[in-house]
C-alpha cells in the first residue's frame, strides 16, 4: 500500500492536520491524545513557544554539520524516533514502514515493547542502528527474555521507561470509545492483559501495583543483566538523577511521556536545565515532548540536551503518507534544524549554548 504525500504537507503541523481529517476519531484519540485535560501536553508546546532564538550574523559556517556520536552510534542529526505502541493503528505496514523511513534518513528508531510487529521483523528492515524500549513485565523472566531477543536481533540500547508503572487517565480515549482492534496487539508479549491497559471504572489502580511494583533495584538488576547500555526514559524530577545513575543508567531521557500518563506534570523543556545540571555531563541527556520544528530541537539543545526524540509527528506522518510520509517528516526536521543552526551562527552541535535562546 502506498500513500501519496499531499503537496501542501511542508511541516509537521500539516501532517497533524491531515491526520485528523483522515483518521477515525477514536483511533486518533489514542494515537494523538493525552491524559485527562491535556494540561501537560499543552505545557510541552507552550514551553517552546515562550523561548525565542537569538540570531548571529556573518559567522563562518563552512563545514557545518549536525552530526554526533551517541552511545557509540554515529548519527547525522540529533533526532531519534520516540518509542510508540501499535504503529499498525496508523498504517497497515506498521513499525516496519517507520523503520524503513528511519533507515533511509539515518535516524535511530526506538521500537516499543508494545510494537504491533515482532521486534525481529522490525530489526530486519533496517541496517541503521535501532533501540528497544522496555516495559518491565510482572515476571522477571519475561522481561529478561525480551532483553535477550532485543540483543540477538541487534538492537543497540535498551530504553527502560520508568514513568508509567500504571497507565494514565485517558479521558479522550474513553469519550471516543477507543478499543484496540482484534487484529492489532502487542505481538512481542503473550500476556494479553498488557496489550492496552485501560482502567475500567471500579478497578483501582493500586490493585495492579500489588503484584508488580518495580523499584530502582529492578533497574539495577536490568543494567547488570545486559551488555547493552540502558537508557532511562521518563526522568522529570532532578531527585531521580542520582538513583538512576547509581543503578547503572548510561543515558537519561527527560520526558513526561508526551503528557499521556500524569496530567499536571511540568513541561519536559522546563525541567531540562535542572536535570542537566544534576547530571553534570556524566551521561548523555535526551528530551522528548512537544518537538514539532527544527527550531524546537535547537532550543532543547541550547538548554543542554544532547539529542531529542520525536513522538506523535511520526505517527501523523505514518498515517498520512506511510513510509514516504515518515521519511519526509524526518527530512523536514533535519532541514529546519540546519536552517536554525545556520541563522543562529552555530556550525556544530558543540557551538549550541544557552546564548542561542532568550526568554520572551
Ligand atoms: C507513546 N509513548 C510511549 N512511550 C514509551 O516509552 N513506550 C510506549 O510504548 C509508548 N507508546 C506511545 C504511544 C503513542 C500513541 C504515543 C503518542 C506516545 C510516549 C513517547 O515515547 C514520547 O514520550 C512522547 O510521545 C513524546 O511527546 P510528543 O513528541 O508526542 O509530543
Ligand atoms: C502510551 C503507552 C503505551 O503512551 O506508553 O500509550
Amino acid at each position: 500500500m502506498t500513500l501519496r504525500v499531499p503537496a501542501d504537507c511542508v511541516a509537521a503541523c500539516d501532517y497533524e492536520r491531515y491526520f485528523h481529517q483522515r483518521v477515525d476519531p477514536a483511533c486518533a484519540a489514542y494515537l494523538s491524545g493525552a491524559a485527562a485535560d491535556g494540561l501537560t501536553d499543552r505545557a510541552n508546546r507552550d514551553a517552546f513557544t515562550r523561548l525565542h532564538l537569538l540570531p548571529r550574523a556573518m559567522r563562518d559556517l563552512s563545514g557545518a554539520s549536525a552530526a554526533l556520536t551517541l552511545l557509540g552510534i554515529e548519527m547525522p542529526y540529533p533526532i531519534l524516533i520516540a518509542p510508540m505502541a501499535y504503529h499498525r493503528l496508523a498504517h497497515p505496514e506498521g513499525e516496519q514502514a517507520t523503520a524503513t523511513a528511519a533507515d533511509l534518513t539515518r535516524t535511530v528508531m526506538t521500537v516499543s515493547t508494545l510494537a504491533s510487529q515482532t521486534l525481529e521483523s522490525i530489526a530486519a528492515v533496517s541496517r541503521f542502528p535501532q533501540w528497544f524500549q522496555l516495559y518491565l513485565q510482572p515476571s522477571a523472566d519475561v522481561t529478561l527474555s525480551l532483553v535477550r531477543r532485543a540483543e540477538e536481533a541487534g538492537y543497540r540500547a535498551i530504553v527502560l521507561t520508568i514513568d508509567a508503572p500504571v497507565s494514565g487517565i485517558r479521558n479522550a480515549e474513553q469519550r471516543a470509545g477507543f478499543r484496540l482492534p482484534a487484529s492489532i496487539s502487542a505481538v512481542n508479549l503473550n500476556s494479553p492483559q498488557y496489550t492496552h491497559p485501560q482502567h475500567p471504572v471500579g478497578s483501582p489502580v493500586f490493585h495492579s501495583l500489588r503484584d508488580h511494583s518495580p523499584t530502582w533495584e529492578d533497574v539495577a538488576r536490568l543494567c547488570a543483566a545486559t551488555p547493552l547500555p540502558v537508557v532511562l526514559k521518563g526522568i522529570l524530577n532532578p531527585a531521580d538523577v542520582t538513583p538512576a545513575l547509581s543503578a547503572g543508567a548510561k543515558g537519561l531521557i527527560v520526558s513526561n511521556h508526551g503528557g499521556r500518563v500524569l496530567d499536571g506534570l511540568p513541561a519536559s523543556l522546563d525541567m531540562l536545565p535542572l536535570i542537566t545540571q544534576a547530571v553534570a555531563g556524566r551521561v548523555p541527556v535526551l528530551l522528548d515532548g512537544g518537538i514539532r520544528r527544527g527550531t524546537d530541537i535547537l532550543k532543547a539543545l541550547a538548554l543542554g540536551a544532547d539529542a531529542v526524540m520525536v513522538g506523535r509527528p511520526v505517527l501523523h506522518a505514518l498515517a498520512v503518507g506511510g513510509l514516504a510520509g515518515v521519511a519526509h517528516l524526518l527530512t523536514l526536521l533535519q532541514t529546519e534544524l540546519e536552517a536554525a543552526m545556520a541563522l543562529t551562527g552555530r556550525a556544530r552541535l558543540q557551538d549550541i549554548d544557552a546564548g542561542v535562546v532568550i526568554r520572551g
